[in-house]
């Protein structure tokens, strides 16, 4: 037995139920046939969060009948928000009814701060500019007892391991970027708002139970590599669909040498090979920052349950679906993109790539920080070689900034001289907040409109991701190497090999940096406004002000349930290429709408490419006239044609966005026809009760032009006799040129819940219908 430890505090510092998810899996095993079946430690930990175990349909107690094919229904012990996704979470809440959350819960208000002058100017500026959804965000805290960390209090993921994260978590996070928490060896995946509200109202939440991931990685980081590498490379060799399905877990030696926050930029950006998320068995250097973030009592328990259960260890001879392996002793940094994550680059070959590529040769831009890599090894190690440079009388050429990822970071760094190095070498320190992350960076008067090249190190980089301009070209590397390349400005520059020459006439070749994984002299917590109250206790006397005149607010109507006839839809789109969450729903300027659907719903689709013009956001009527995307689909709805969207692969990529599922919903749209989806945005479109399907021969895509009329032809028996595992449904095409029909196959992945979803009109209405009755 194990006592759940709840700091004083409150929410801030608690462990999960060790002894509830023990006695689960001991269910999960005896279900399996005995404890000689080893399980991973991603396995271990998902399925003792099993609303109930004995639910698990094992055929001979073989883990392989679980993986990829069975439903999980899950209990997840907390769940984190940002302010972007946390509106429409909370107005999706909000119509449910209840007076507080099944668990507990954070809000971060980190995505709307925009990055321009620094941290004194641009927070104030930005509040001002989101009061209102601020002001609704802590509303909605204060009445439903959740705590919510103010504009300029850190980001979301950091401040999830620096308070929440503990060894055998499992959490839900509206972002994907959530896996971050895996670092600290738990299970967080990112999900859509709708999937939040699962967690928060007490419903069990849905997974199909993904595979595994094996990476074993040998060997040891040195001098310029560090755990950015890591994922980089492995991002480079599986591709943006690699991870699709999986969970990856972590083993081999060379955890050993990787502090916490290391791991946690190796699970963050997880996202970016599409996995379900990632994790690390536990490790002293979890304890280490466990304790060094003031939670020793935590780690105190965390270590003690796994040295007697080994929960946060994987069991021997654990079998994975696939095998993965990074030698660390030969790995060398890279540069990833642009435009895709998975471009990888290793640092010798860029002088020639870039020529080879027409990318353009000189860099405007450097950017350290963010979620994936503001730690305090990464900063510590960034300024080392600002310090070599600043003796070297060096100053950089292109403008640097450096976001921190918390208050905590932030006030660490600043005690430690380290601001103070930035500052002085030029750098502008940005809030603790998302920032040129997310597309809320403004380079003033001068940025550049065309063509140009930027190093972050940031975790993403779609077109027009940063700074809302589609030709800046973000090259994803690790902090170091961006801190290096702000000194030459140039792709023709390699900091491993490459001097450069100083104002007196010397060649300076940069030392690799150096840096703590942990403050020796401790961290220190920052200024207090940034922190919100501990243990909020919900206060139903709370009023939550939703104006109908706001155009940043729009309160919910819940979705028509399906009418239980078949669909007849026109095709209004055929999207050629990659079709990320970005393309579908954008950011940047548009993250001011995300709590209004009717507003946001004007950006839906608008960087998709008309696979039969190569235009982009440009579609056209049945008289010829052409339209943006989001405009057709409000004129067809008013119409009363519903539409279908058709799609190539991995349609959805990238984020936990919900509404690249809400909105085209909202536009009145049926279905989505792809050659395959994104895990995240397939669930969110049946969350929001689309129907969405692949094709069963990809060639069919070729078929398909706009303004065919697709009917299906079996939904009803699909709905009557749906099982676990989805199935196919035909759909009659009716080409509008000729009038001639034929049936293609699609394959829909809906699991009998999900089906029910569809039915009530949305899981929503779903939830919300269950607890009337
Ligand atoms: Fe923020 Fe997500 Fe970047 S949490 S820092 S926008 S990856």
């Amino acid at each position: 037995n194990f006592e759940q430890y709840s700091s004083p505090e409150g929410f801030e510092a608690r462990t999960p139920p060790y002894t509830k998810l023990l006695r689960n899996l001991q269910k999960v095993r005896q279900v399996l046939g005995g404890s000689d079946k080893p399980l991973t430690l991603a396995e271990k930990i998902l399925y003792s969060h099993l609303v109930n175990p004995e639910e698990l349909d094992i055929a001979k107690g073989d883990v392989g009948n679980i993986r990829g094919k069975q439903y999980l229904k899950l209990n997840p012990d907390r769940v984190a928000m940002q302010d972007a996704s946390a509106q429409m979470a909370m107005l999706q809440f909000i119509t449910c009814g209840m007076k507080s959350t099944a668990v507990p819960a954070s809000i971060h208000c980190d995505h709307l701060i925009v990055g321009k002058d620094g941290e004194e100017k641009d927070l104030p500026r930005s509040i001002k500019n989101n009061i209102e959804v601020f002001d609704f965000l802590k509303s909605c805290g204060e009445k439903f007892g959740i705590q919510v960390w103010g504009p300029g209090s850190g980001i979301i993921h950091q401040i999830v391991l620096e308070n929440f994260s503990v060894p055998g978590l499992m959490m839900l996070g509206t972002d994907s970027h959530t896996p971050n928490a895996g670092g600290l060896g738990a299970i967080a995946i990112g999900v859509g708002g709708a999937d939040a509200v699962d967690a928060l109202t007490g419903t069990p939440w849905e997974l199909k139970a993904p595979k595994i991931l094996g990476v074993n990685l040998k060997g040891e980081l040195h001098g310029w590599t560090s755990p950015k590498d890591i994922i980089t490379k492995l991002a480079g060799d599986l591709t943006v669909r690699g991870g699709t399905g999986y969970i990856v877990e972590y083993f081999g030696d060379g955890v050993k040498q990787l502090g916490c926050t290391g791991m946690a930029t190796i699970c963050n950006m997880g996202a970016e090979i599409g996995a379900t998320t990632s994790t690390f068995p536990m490790q002293d250097s979890h304890f280490d920052y466990l304790t060094a973030t003031g939670r020793g009592p935590v780690a105190d328990l965390a270590r003690k349950v796994n040295n007697e259960t080994q929960l946060m260890t994987a069991d021997k001879g654990a079998q994975y679906d696939k095998i993965v392996e990074i030698d660390l002793s030969a790995l060398e940094p890279s540069v990833n993109g642009p435009f895709t994550p998975d471009l990888r680059t290793p640092i010798s070959e860029l002088k020639s790539k870039w020529r080879k590529e027409s990318w353009p040769g000189e860099i405007s831009a450097g950017l350290i920080g963010s979620c994936t890599n503001s730690s305090y090894q990464d900063m510590s190690r960034a300024a080392s070689l600002v310090l070599q440079a600043e003796k070297a009388g060096l100053k950089p050429k292109i403008p640097f900034f450096v976001t921190p990822g918390s208050e905590r970071v932030r006030a660490t760094i600043g005690r430690d001289g380290i601001i103070d190095i930035f500052k002085r070498n030029g750098a502008k320190v940005l809030a603790n907040a998302c920032g040129p992350c997310i597309g809320q960076w403004d380079r003033g008067e001068n940025k550049p409109t065309g063509s140009n090249v930027i190093f972050t190190s940031f975790n993403r980089n779609f077109k027009a991701r940063n700074d809302g301009n589609r030709k800046t070209m973000n090259f994803l590397t690790s902090p170091d190497i961006v801190t290096a390349m702000i000194y030459s400005g140039s792709m023709d520059f390699n900091p491993l090999t490459d001097s450069i020459t100083t104002p007196d006439g010397k060649k300076f070749k940069f030392n690799p940096p150096v840096g703590e994984k942990l403050p020796s002299r401790g961290f220190i917590k920052g200024r207090k406004q940034f922190y919100p109250e501990m243990s909020p206790k919900p206060k139903p006397s709370v009023e939550i002000q939703v104006s109908p005149e706001s155009d940043r607010l729009q309160l919910l109507k819940p979705f028509a349930p399906w009418s239980g006839k078949e669909f007849t839809t026109t095709v209004i789109l055929k999207v050629q290429g990659k079709c990320t969450t970005d393309h579908i729903s954008a950011a940047g300027p548009w993250l001011k709408y995300k709590g209004h659907l009717g507003n946001i719903a004007h950006n839906t689709l608008i960087g998709a490419v008309n696979k039969e013009t190569g235009e982009v956001n440009t579609v056209y009527d049945f008289d010829g006239k052409s339209y943006g995307i989001p405009e057709l689909m409000q004129k067809w709805k008013d119409e009363q044609r519903p539409w279908i969207v058709v799609a190539e692969h991995n349609y959805g990529e990238g984020s936990a966005r919900e509404h690249a599922a809400l909105q085209p919903r909202y536009l009145g749209g049926e279905i989505i026809l792809t050659k395959s989806f994104a895990r995240i945005h397939e669930t969110n479109l049946k969350k929001q009760g689309m129907l969405p399907l692949t094709f069963a021969n990809e060639a069919d895509y070729d078929k398909l032009h706009t303004g065919d009329v697709i009917t299906t032809l079996n939904l009803r028996d699909m709905i009557k006799k749906h099982g676990d595992n989805g199935g196919f449904i035909d759909l009659e095409v009716t080409k509008r040129d000729t009038g001639k029909k034929f049936v293609i196959k699609a394959r829909h992945t809906m699991s009998a819940d999900q089906v029910e979803w569809f039915k009530a009109g949305s899981a929503i209405n779903y939830i919300r219908d269950q607890a009337k009755n």
